[in-house]
């Protein structure tokens, strides 16, 4: 897999990239992340990337020349163009299905903004999917490419040292509900002991546990999202009032 970023400011990823799993990816020949700076397209002397918003009014917008001859160059390093997607505020609320779909993608470009945002050409010209990682806004689109990223590989195959490990995750699976409580050693802490059934060896008892607690933590927390599945989704229910309710959440312990 491999992913392009083009940004005014590559030195913000250095860091990143070398932590952890994505450092690991990298090394094992899993992912390849390549840097582009975008001011080195900037066609005048002062290398400038930004201007004054046409009509008036506060900040600057990201030209259309470099950021357009940025990404037509990047995508002539690879008989593969890759799939270009832009980070803004004003795209697509990014969610796991969104990110299983990036995922099947063998390059992906992510293009980064600052300032007050892109002269609206880059978009006509580029048609890239916009995608933002919430209704909020960042001061550029480094840390949500980032974001993205670390979603993405996670997806790629061999990263994750087991390969089921992220079909229980929050959001993953056929259900996707919230992940269910996890506990380690102690089993006992502060009075707080973990689920014997946890430490029972029994496999199906155990299985079931989590699915319950999947549920319900699901719906103290996020009823949302099991308003989205659809009515044969709901394992062992055929209707959404049969979901038992599950006890409120302040009244169990950290963890519950
Ligand atoms: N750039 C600024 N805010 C953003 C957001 N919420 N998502 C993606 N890119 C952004």
């Amino acid at each position: 897999m491999r992913f392009d970023l083009l940004t005014l400011f590559p030195e913000i990823f250095q860091g990143y990239l070398a932590e952890s799993l994505l450092k690991r990816a990298i090394e094992a020949g899993l992912v390849d992340v390549q840097l582009h700076d975008i001011r080195h397209w900037a066609q005048d002397k002062h290398h400038s990337v930004d201007d004054r918003p046409f009509g008036g009014g506060p900040g600057m917008v990201l030209k259309v020349e470099p950021v357009v001859e940025c990404v037509e160059a990047v995508r002539r390093h690879d008989p593969d163009p890759g799939h270009l997607v832009m980070l803004t505020p004003q795209g697509r609320r990014l969610d796991q299905p969104a990110v299983e779909r990036l995922a099947e993608h063998h390059r992906i470009l992510l293009l980064c903004g600052r300032y007050e945002g892109f002269d609206e050409r880059i978009r006509v010209i580029l048609q890239p999917e916009e995608i933002s990682i919430g209704d909020f806004v960042l001061s550029g689109g480094e840390v949500a490419a980032m974001a993205i990223i670390d979603a993405v590989v996670r997806l790629v195959p061999g990263v994750l040292g087991d390969e089921l490990s992220s079909s229980d995750d929050s959001f993953s699976g056929e259900q996707r509900l919230l992940e269910f409580a996890q506990y380690t050693r102690p089993r006992v802490y502060r009075g707080l002991e973990a689920p014997p059934v946890l430490l029972s060896g029994n496999h199906q008892q155990i299985a079931r546990w989590r699915e319950e607690n999947s549920r319900e933590r699901t719906h103290s927390r996020r009823a949302d999202l099991l308003d989205k599945q659809l009515p044969d989704q709901h394992v062992g229910n055929n209707s959404r009032e049969a979901t038992p309710p599950g006890p409120p959440r302040e009244a169990l312990p950290p963890g519950y």
